[in-house]
């Protein structure tokens, strides 16, 4: 798990100006909530007191308030409220938590969480068709899953999966001319990577809206990339018109759990109420790949190139361990065995940009690897 890039917290519509949102990412806790004038903020959730959890406090007003002895918070996460204190002392400028770079987009509302200054940070992935009126955006879907984001990643990014764990979707495979050369694996940003090729379904006549998608050999590619550790897409053409790019925004809860924020866009079947029926087969798929990967052993991916085999189809999954090793190079890993180790005696909080102009922070940062 890695500081230092964009995760999604929760649906901007659960984050309101009523009761805070208590979420947990990277194994650390964090608290979402709204002000009057309708901005959502993101804090770290240890009160700084004697270790509140904000998360299960009240919103007041512009600030979250700590369940334990009221103290209140704003945005910037500096303390306004200390009850305890007599009417002529204010709050000491070291009571303050940990406050992030927050953007709303998709119905999703994404944290920075790091210390990067806004010129250096990774962007969210850009849905350049979200708004567009050729393309329908489904509801969005949050699901939890027992197993680790990067297991989930490399699955989205492994094009000879499908052909076995998804046989009810008509098997989709690589090509037999595409199977003895490596990918083509390009660039995506400076913080990714993908590859497009083309497919074909053995069993065409079933699953995947077989009945209802106009294939076209022509046009048949799928093909997926990643943006961050944590962002996963996917391309999907069947015909000229028929196309599905499907996002998945990836929070890792801890080591075992991951929260996925699904945005699926099509550009074909506007109906909305083919919706429902579009997004059930979806979720049928995700139950394959879920049933898979709870398996997988070890839990996290192996960072050694002798403890696997893989073979050239896995050249999309080598791609992505490249940057991971890039981005603990650059001091961005959690140590999660330090954590793990030291978490009952130490409350943590991830570094916000806040930390490199002022001094005087009560929590410690996370151990970085
Ligand atoms: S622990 Fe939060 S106010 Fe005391
Ligand atoms: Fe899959």
């Amino acid at each position: 798990m890695y500081i230092n890039f964009w995760y999604p917290v929760a649906r901007s519509d659960d984050v309101t100006n009523d009761a805070p949102v208590r979420a947990r990412i990277l194994g650390l806790d964090f608290v979402a909530f709204r002000d009057t004038d309708g901005q959502a903020h993101v804090l770290s959730d240890t009160c700084i007191h004697r270790g509140g959890a904000l998360g299960h406090g009240k919103v007041q007003g512009d600030c979250v308030e700590c369940p334990y002895h009221g103290w209140q918070f704003n945005g910037a996460g500096h303390c306004t409220v200390i009850p305890s204190l007599g009417d002529d002392q204010h709050p000491p400028a070291r009571a303050k938590v940990d406050t992030y770079p927050v953007e709303e987009r998709y119905g999703i509302l994404f944290a920075f969480l790091g210390d990067l200054p806004e010129d250096e940070r990774p962007p969210i992935y850009d849905i350049t068709e979200f708004e567009e009126p050729d393309w329908r955006a489904n509801e969005l879907v949050v699901f939890d899953v027992d197993y680790y984001y990067e297991r989930s990643v490399e699955n989205g990014l492994d094009p000879a999966h499908n052909e076995f764990v998804h046989p009810k979707q008509g098997a989709p495979g690589m090509r037999q001319d595409f199977r003895s050369k490596p990918i083509d694996v390009q660039p995506m940003t400076d913080w990714g990577s993908k590859f497009i090729i083309p497919f074909v379904h053995e069993k065409a006549d079933q699953g995947l809206m077989s009945d209802k998608i106009h294939r076209d050999t022509e046009y048949l590619r799928g093909g997926s990339g990643h943006l961050g550790p944590n962002q996963l897409i996917t391309w999907l053409q069947f015909s000229k018109d028929n196309i599905f790019h499907q996002y998945f925004f990836e929070a890792p809860i801890d080591e075992f759990h991951t929260r996925i924020f699904f945005v699926n866009m099509r550009h074909f079947m506007m109906d909305p109420a083919m919706d429902k029926g579009i997004m059930d087969v979806n979720m049928e798929i995700a139950q394959e790949d879920i049933d898979i990967l709870v398996d997988l052993n070890p839990v996290r991916t192996p960072h050694s190139t002798t403890k696997e085999l893989l073979v050239p189809a896995d050249g999309p999954i080598v791609a992505y361990r490249k940057f991971l090793e890039d981005w603990q190079g650059r001091g961005w890993r959690i140590d999660v065995r330090e954590l793990r180790e030291t978490r009952t005696d130490v409350a943590y909080a991830i570094p916000c940009p806040e930390r490199r102009t002022t001094g005087n922070w009560i929590l410690d940062t996370v151990p970085l690897m």
